[in-house]
């Protein structure tokens, strides 16, 4: 059965991470369909789901929020692992290392992974760092980022989501044992 690698971003970093994840299990040898959530109508044919979202304003994207809420119920007992691509990775950040730690600390889950918890049986919710350039920070938005000590550039730590797929994929083996 493949694996879904499944992603939500606006700006095309969280499609970036979602392209790594499927190229890190397909190299260990998985079957996998990546796809974005958008496309994806049916979860009929995946026994193990990763499943991911840009976050804005502190939820995920409205289409990944929308996916969870509609094939939500289909995925009771389906293996999911979960990632969200902001501001603020567990590794890694845009935003000043202090104000991460603080965020770390404060920030709740996204409303659509905890949904998804009330079904699925979700093995792990990973935070990670994406990217961010001048102009995607529409507005006031962009004063807010500077005040907060942000950087444009890329801040997506390959080798925390390296160690991330290859617990994927010994608990993936695992399950077939
Ligand atoms: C409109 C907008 C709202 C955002 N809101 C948040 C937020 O609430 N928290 C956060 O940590 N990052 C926030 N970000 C930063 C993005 O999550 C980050 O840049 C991420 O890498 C975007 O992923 P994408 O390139 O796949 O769209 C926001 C970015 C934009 C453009």
């Amino acid at each position: 059965m493949p694996i879904l690698v499944g992603h939500a971003t606006a700006k095309g970093s969280t499609r970036g991470i979602a392209e790594h994840i499927a190229t890190g299990l397909d190299r260990a040898g998985e079957v996998v369909d990546f796809r974005p959530l958008a496309d994806v109508t049916s979860v009929r044919e995946y026994e193990t789901l990763v499943v991911g979202s840009a976050i804005h304003n502190g939820q995920w994207l409205t289409e990944a929020t929308a996916w969870v809420e509609r094939l939500g119920p289909a995925l009771t007992g389906r293996a999911l692992w979960a990632y969200s691509v902001s501001s603020v990775g567990a590794t890694s950040t845009i935003l000043s290392p202090r104000l991460a730690r603080y965020l770390r600390r404060v920030t709740p889950e996204p409303r659509a992974v905890q949904t998804l918890r009330s079904t699925a049986d979700v093995r792990d919710h990973r935070s990670f760092a994406g990217a961010i350039a001048p102009g995607d920070w529409p507005g006031f938005g962009r004063i807010v980022f500077r005040v907060m000590g942000g950087r444009y550039g890329d801040a997506r730590d390959w080798n925390d989501i390296d160690n991330w797929v290859a617990a994927i994929r010994a608990d993936v083996v695992r399950d077939r044992r």
